[in-house]
């Protein structure tokens, strides 16, 4: 066996032996974040959200929300989460309101929570309602699912829809590392054009993107798995960890890791 060819087989060893090292040590730096999400009840990311990068959102949901909760007698929020945001819109609040929560985790806690401001909370899937025709003043839905048809049919005639979503442009950056990562289209434009067959008025349809930075690997690694609709079937400690490794290696900036963030509003009317 030639010298060389024995210097060859050691240094492939060595760095295979790196890669397995540094592999398990980035192993161990995401593993409590996977472990942390595997736990995540409720929906509040207060601690774990990224810091803006330039001026914020030309819209303010909450505020928007509370105005048109002050002329309502009832309102459902669809997809309420642990309720965390439509239990401080409902401080104060005396008309009748409802959240309804898909999902089995969050549900409960959103009784909870809900429970002492006197808002019912009923686990339902929220393209499908399980309320009367009519039933409501204001439907409320930040970030979750609707379907325009099912708003229209439990709005009563001069209700409104208060509507913020997550945009088409949401970490388009990540999409070159994880081409399997979910694209849900024009959804601003299915939704408005889905809401005017209903003949309901579209009075606001805004989107917006802006830049913010994740304070590291870990931080996205989380958000990842708490929305495991964003990259189905979503490995962060196994197959996918080599697609992330180099993400950081290109996104890492000095503020974090930079991504685009998308938003849009609509607010709309049912006017006959
Ligand atoms: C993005 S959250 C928004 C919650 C709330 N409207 C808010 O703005 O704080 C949308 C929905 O996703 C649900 N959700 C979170 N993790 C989920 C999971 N692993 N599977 C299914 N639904 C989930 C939440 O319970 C919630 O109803």
């Amino acid at each position: 066996m030639s010298k060389n060819f024995i210097v060859a087989i050691a240094n492939s060893t060595l760095n295979a032996a790196e890669g397995h090292s540094s592999n398990s040590a980035d192993v161990n730096r995401l593993r409590p974040y996977v472990e942390r999400a595997l736990t995540l009840t409720g929906w509040d990311l207060d601690r774990i959200a990224p810091t803006r990068i330039g001026p914020g959102l030309p819209w303010n949901y909450e505020r928007r929300a509370r105005e048109l909760l002050a002329q309502a007698q009832s309102v459902l929020d669809l997809g309420t989460g642990g309720g965390e945001l439509f239990a401080e819109l409902c401080a104060g609040y005396h008309g009748r309101a409802i959240a309804s929560e898909p999902w089995a985790v969050n549900a409960p806690i959103a009784k909870r929570r809900l429970s002492r401001r006197e808002v019912d909370v009923v686990r339902a899937h929220s393209l499908r309602l399980p309320f009367h025709s009519g039933a409501f003043d204001l439907v409320l839905d930040r970030h979750e699912e609707l379907d325009p048809n099912e708003v229209h049919r439990v709005l009563r005639r001069g209700g409104s829809l208060l509507t913020q979503q997550i945009g088409e442009n949401e970490w388009n950056e990540l999409r070159p590392f994880f081409p399997r990562m979910q694209d849900f289209g024009p959804l601003l434009d299915r939704y408005v054009s889905g809401l005017q067959q209903t003949r309901m008025t579209v009075a606001v349809a805004k989107a917006r993107d802006f830049r913010s930075a994740y304070r590291g690997l870990g931080e996205l690694v989380y958000l990842l798995c708490i929305s495991p609709w964003t990259i189905p079937d979503f490995d962060p400690l196994g197959k996918d960890l080599a697609a992330l490794l180099h993400m950081e290696d290109r996104l890492a900036a000095r503020e974090g890791l930079i991504l685009t963030e998308s938003r849009f509003i609509i607010e709309a009317r049912k006017t006959t």
